[in-house]
């Protein structure tokens, strides 16, 4: 009884300070600083102008913090235009970077000079130009459109004549419209892309990925998350395609290094790209995510990941090859399996189910009101609710038989079929997606480099049976039924066969087929099978749209009515890939009763977790090295210790990986790279006395690349203060 008393009484103390206005929640948009936050900025110590965050006209901070790499963020640390960011988004291009013989994800790199800066292929920055509210523009010509279909063409329509006039005759600059607040308002976002980008520098995986899949999204934490790139341009300074003859790039701005340290309540910002967040959930998607999105990813990736783990800890080959493939899925498997033990930890259902409810008597209690935003929430429960077996289904598709390797690569490395020009997603409740046909094209050596055909095996086999096991039979692709007439209903029959036969097993039979009668390879069982997958996932696809704008008008009603209740207090959009920045302090946090965790840790809990035969905990010769001679230079905290990551209760998700964690005058401390297990459901609701962001501190990245690195030269371009 007490405890339901105390459940409650917790509940409302949550709602009514939802939304307030508070320092730790909030991924702001950087031109509405100077409106939304810069008063409790400078209440909490920050002595930054919204200007220096965000001018159009001078240089501001935001011009040394870029998009990197399409799905994290970096800082220009030096004059010449150093680049820092995490080790795991470097991490697909180190690899790439990497043979058996040099293998630096294993034994990590360091260029002892400017010509030992390795070009990294199809490696992109994008620094931000300016951000503009284009909400009037967009919702007037949308207005004036009658249905969905012309509300799709006019959002196209005035976009383009807005990104075309913004960038004028620009060579470099681009630009986009996105929606915030789900299409209530919109904004324009003008970039510059710099594609010559070199490799400088990252630690070996033993520091840069130290603790693996067991620390990740988890505290306390030891990892030495960061690699080092430089952005290359022509001789004006301008992006240009690889040439040995560009030269580092000039920044109008790069970030000043503090060796000061952190402290318990110091303030601390982040800036960077944000991915995705969910704020507005309701409770119906809510269930969804936990009971069919995450609970089929948990299921599929735990089996899948099982295999390939196995295969790579028995050969090293197979470790380089799938270490990128199997960090990105597992990453994702322990965010889904957190997700939902928080989101039962925290009641994240029940709360949400509590906020509707205020918000439904708030509608009805006003009759312009009942009319404007009753059907709100009914059309976002009708679209979920009706949704539900379809997302289901092409969530296990998606998850179980796209991630057959042979299978999909078939259809990407044989003959193509001719598609109709597919409809852009770009418009409304779409994060502007790029054309589709990228997609479909794959460099055959890439594919192969990192291909392990004896895996692949046992992947489909394991995903073709637990796909029967789980989707109803009338939802089966075809090949189900070749497996029943042709071989009898056994699965491994069937999968040995078609790797016996399949000419996608290698690059050379591959090669060899194309010089050969193409005709031929359209029978190949690879691709016929490849083929019937992608089509049953498409026409699931195609169903699932239909509850797409009935779900969105829902959604768009309910955070209009969400902002109308709430006027007046300071409220951010969600997340959407763009530019954002989010203050609060260095602070420690309690798990649960009776233990706090610090908001520090040092060199002395790698050595503590240290584990020889197992390679998430090895620790490098020369760091053991080093640590025993305490040999931290200018890097070491007051009492002697070598500081390693730090806590703060910023408000950052995917994305934000490699952005930079700034003290109240915006000098570096350090680099942010993941988030505390309690914040798995931070996406849908943030929880400011249990989520934390992790950061790798600024002083144990400068000590690994200087005492261990040996990179100790590129100091002499940063700018540090002590
Ligand atoms: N959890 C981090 C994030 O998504 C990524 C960490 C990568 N490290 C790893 N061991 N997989 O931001």
């Amino acid at each position: 009884m007490n405890f339901r008393r105390f459940g409650l009484m917790f509940l409302s103390v949550l709602i009514l300070t939802a939304g307030s206005l508070r320092a730790d929640e909030g991924m702001w948009m950087l031109p509405l600083i100077q409106k939304l936050n810069s008063k409790t900025m400078s209440g909490m110590g920050f002595k930054l102008s919204a200007k220096d965050i965000y001018d159009i006209n001078n240089s501001s901070l935001k011009d040394a913090i870029l998009h990197f790499g399409g799905g994290c963020t970096a800082e220009i640390i030096s004059k010449d235009a150093l680049v820092l960011t995490n080790h795991h988004c470097g991490f697909g291009t180190i690899q790439k970077l990497s043979t058996v013989d040099h293998d630096y994800l294993q034994n990590g790199y360091f260029a002892k000079n400017r010509d030992e800066e390795l070009p990294a292929k199809g490696l992109t920055v994008i620094f931000l130009d300016r951000i503009e509210d284009v909400t009037k523009a967009v919702t007037d010509a949308m207005d004036a459109a009658k249905d969905p279909k012309a509300k799709e063409e006019a959002f196209r329509t005035v976009s383009d004549q807005l990104t075309a006039k913004a960038v004028g005759d620009s060579k470099f600059l681009r630009a986009r419209v996105s929606s915030f607040f789900g299409d209530n308002q919109y904004y324009m976002v003008v970039s510059k892309t710099y594609s010559d980008i070199r490799f400088v520098g990252a630690p070996p995986a033993s520091i840069g990925k130290f603790g693996g899949e067991t620390d990740n999204w988890m505290w306390p934490r030891h990892t030495g998350d960061f690699s080092m790139f430089r952005i290359y341009a022509d001789k004006d300074n301008n992006p240009a395609e690889y040439s040995k003859d560009n030269v580092p790039y000039k920044p109008k701005k790069f970030l000043t290094i503090s060796l000061k340290g952190v402290n318990q309540n110091d303030p601390a910002m982040i800036i960077g790209y944000p991915g995705r967040t969910n704020r507005f959930m309701t409770s119906y998607e809510v269930k969804e995510t936990s009971e069919v999105s995450n609970a089929v990813t948990i299921l599929v990736r735990g089996v899948r990941q099982g295999i390939i783990w196995a295969d790579m800890e028995a050969d090293p080959k197979v470790r380089l090859q799938y270490s990128s493939k199997y960090a990105g899925s597992a990453n994702s498997w322990k965010k889904s399996l957190g997700m939902n033990e928080t989101f039962a930890k925290l009641k994240v259902y029940e709360r949400r189910a509590a906020e509707e409810k205020i918000f439904s008597e708030w509608v009805v209690a006003n009759p312009t009101r009942a009319e404007k935003y009753g059907k709100a929430l009914a059309d976002v429960k009708a679209a979920i609710e009706g949704r539900a077996k379809l997302q289901y289904i092409s969530r296990f598709y998606m998850e179980a038989l796209s991630s057959i390797e042979l299978t999909s690569a078939a259809t990407r490395l044989g003959p193509q079929v001719e598609r109709a020009p597919r409809e852009g997603r770009g418009g409304p409740g779409g994060a502007g997606a790029a054309g589709g046909r990228g997609f479909f094209q794959m460099n055959p050596s890439d594919f192969y480099k990192d291909y392990n055909v004896a895996t692949d095996i046992k992947v489909a086999k394991a995903l073709i049976k637990l796909f029967r096991d789980k989707v109803p039979a009338s939802d089966l692709p075809n090949f189900y039924k070749t497996i029943d007439t042709n071989f009898a209903g056994n699965v491994d029959a069937y999968v040995d066969n078609m790797f016996s036969t399949s000419v996608f097993t290698s690059e050379e039979k591959l090669k060899a087929a194309q010089a050969g009668d193409k005709k031929l390879m359209e029978s190949d069982p690879a691709l016929v099978a490849g083929r019937d997958i992608s089509a049953s996932f498409m026409k699931y696809s195609m169903e699932l749209e239909k509850y797409r704008t009935q779900y969105a008008s829902g959604q768009k009603l309910y955070i209009a009515g969400m902002l109308e209740m709430k006027a007046g207090q300071a409220i951010y959009p969600d997340a959407n890939s763009t530019m954002r920045m989010t203050y609060g302090r260095i602070l420690n946090y309690s798990p649960k009763d009776g233990v706090i965790y610090d908001y520090i840790t040092t060199l002395d809990g790698v050595m503590q977790k240290e584990n020889p035969k197992n390679y998430e905990f090895t620790v490098p010769a020369k760091l053991k090295e080093l640590y025993e001679a305490k040999d931290f230079g200018q890097y070491a905290m007051k009492d002697g210790r070598m500081p390693v990551a730090f806590l703060s209760n910023n408000d950052i998700t995917g994305g934000n990986s490699g952005s930079p964690v700034m003290n109240a005058k915006g000098e570096l401390i350090g680099t942010a790279f993941d988030g505390n297990w309690e914040s798995m459901s931070s996406d849908i609701i943030f929880e400011p006395l249990l989520q934390r962001t992790i950061s790798v501190d600024i002083r144990y990245t400068l000590f690994i690349m200087d005492k261990f690195g040996g990179a100790g030269y590129l100091l002499n371009e940063m700018k540090l203060v002590k």
